[in-house]
C-alpha cells in the first residue's frame, strides 16, 4: 500500500493506492465520508465488473446507498446526461450531507466530478478511478469538465475531491488498447519530471514485469503530479507542463473526429513530433526523439499519423481553448526527465510545425 496527500491552500485529501482495496472500499469510505448517506455514479462497463460488489461494501459498512448508471462512451461525457444525473440525484433527496462515488474511468470521474461540483452548489465527491489513465491523471488535480458539442471539456471547474481510491487490479480487466493509453500518461511524467521513471519503464523487460510493479509506477505518477499541483493548482505556469505531446494529441484526436485514436494514442504521437520538431530546432538534447520511439514502441503506442495535412492540424491548435492567446505555450524537453514551457507566437505555428 502506498499514499501521499494533496495538500492546497483550503483543502487536501489523500490518495491511497492498494491493491484490492475496492474489495473492503466501504470500510476506507467510512474514513473519509462524512454523512451516512452516499451515491454511487458509474458507467455500463464499470457496472458490470464492480458494481454489485462495490455496493454490497458500502452497504455492509452502514451507508445508504444509491446508484446511478449511465451508458459508456466519451459519448455519454454531455449535458444530456448530466441533467439525467441531478435529476436522478434530486430523487435520491440528496443533498449537501450526500458523497458522491465516482466509480470508473476520466469519463465517470470528470462528469461525477462536474456534477459534485455544481449540484446543491457543491456536494463532496470520492475519486475511484478503475482505468489507468484515471489513476496516474485524470482523478488527481481537481479538474472536472463535460463536453459540449464544440469541442471537449469546454465546460469545467477546479473542484477536488475528498479522496482518491487506487486499486491496481481494477486494471486487470482493461483492454490492451485501454491500459497502453494509460501507459502513454505515465511515459510523458518520465519525459517531464522524472528520468529514473523513465529508464524503468524502459528496463522491464515485458507487459507482466511491468504489472508487477505498477503500484510503485503509479504511485510514481501520483507523486509528480501531487508536487505541480500544488505548485499551480490553477495551471497558470508550472501545471502546464502536464500537456506534453498534448497540442499536437489533442489536434490529431479532433482530426480523426474522435474516433481514430484514444487521448493517449494522440499524446503519443504528440510527444513523438513535439521533440522531434524542437531537436531539430537545436531546443532538445539530440538524440532524445529517438528514446522516445524507442519506449513508445515498446509499450504499443503509435508514433505518427501517415498523410496528415499539416494545415488542419495548425488550424486545430489554433481554435483550442487553450491556444487562444497570441502566444502558444508548448512543452518542450531539454532532455528525458527535464521540461520546459517554450512560448511560440501564433504567426510562427507554421514555420515551427513544418518539418
Ligand atoms: N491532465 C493534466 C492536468 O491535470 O493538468
Amino acid at each position: 500500500m502506498r499514499s501521499l496527500t494533496l495538500n492546497l491552500k483550503d483543502h487536501s485529501y489523500e490518495i491511497l493506492i492498494k491493491k484490492g482495496i475496492l474489495k473492503n472500499i466501504g470500510d476506507e469510505l467510512k474514513k473519509v465520508v462524512k454523512g451516512n448517506k452516499v451515491v454511487v455514479l458509474t458507467d455500463s462497463n464499470v457496472d458490470r465488473l464492480y458494481g454489485e460488489s462495490t455496493i454490497q461494501s458500502i452497504k455492509n459498512a452502514g451507508f445508504t446507498v444509491d446508484k446511478i448508471v449511465f451508458k459508456a462512451g466519451e459519448e455519454s461525457k454531455s449535458f444530456e446526461t448530466v441533467l439525467d444525473i441531478y435529476s436522478k440525484l434530486a430523487s435520491f433527496k440528496a443533498n449537501r450531507t450526500t458523497t458522491l462515488i465516482t466509480l470508473g474511468g476520466g469519463v465517470v470521474g470528470d462528469m461525477g466530478g462536474f456534477v459534485a461540483s455544481t449540484f446543491v452548489r457543491g456536494i463532496p465527491f470520492v475519486q475511484i478511478p478503475t482505468t489507468l489513465l484515471a489513476q496516474v491523471d485524470s482523478s488527481i488535480g481537481g479538474k472536472v469538465a463535460v463536453n459540449l458539442p464544440e469541442g471537449k471539456n469546454l465546460v469545467g471547474s477546479f473542484y477536488h475531491p475528498d479522496a482518491v481510491f487506487i486499486d491496481t487490479d481494477a486494471l486487470n480487466t482493461l483492454e490492451d488498447r485501454v491500459f497502453n493509453d494509460g501507459m502513454s500518461e505515465v511515459i510523458k511524467y518520465g519525459c517531464i519530471k522524472d528520468k529514473q521513471l523513465f529508464k524503468k519503464l524502459l528496463s522491464f523487460k515485458d507487459i507482466e514485469e511491468l504489472k508487477e510493479n505498477l503500484e510503485d509506477v503509479i504511485f510514481n505518477c501520483c507523486s509528480i503530479k501531487k508536487v505541480v499541483v500544488e505548485a499551480d493548482e490553477k495551471e497558470t505556469g508550472e501545471r502546464m507542463l502536464l500537456n506534453f505531446g498534448h497540442t499536437i494529441g489533442h489536434a490529431i484526436e479532433k482530426y480523426f473526429d474522435y474516433k481514430e485514436y484514444t487521448h493517449g494514442e494522440g499524446v503519443a504521437i504528440g510527444m513523438n513530433i513535439i521533440t522531434a520538431l524542437a531537436e531539430k530546432d537545436g531546443l532538445t538534447e539530440p538524440g532524445t526523439t529517438e528514446i522516445i520511439k524507442k519506449i513508445l514502441i515498446k509499450y504499443s503506442l503509435p508514433l505518427e499519423v501517415k498523410g496528415l495535412d499539416v494545415d488542419k492540424v495548425i488550424d486545430i491548435i489554433k481554435l483550442d481553448k487553450k491556444n487562444l492567446e497570441k502566444d502558444l505555450n508548448i512543452i518542450l524537453l531539454n532532455k528525458i526527465g527535464d521540461s520546459f514551457i517554450h512560448k511560440l507566437n501564433n504567426n510562427n505555428l507554421n514555420s515551427f510545425f513544418k518539418i
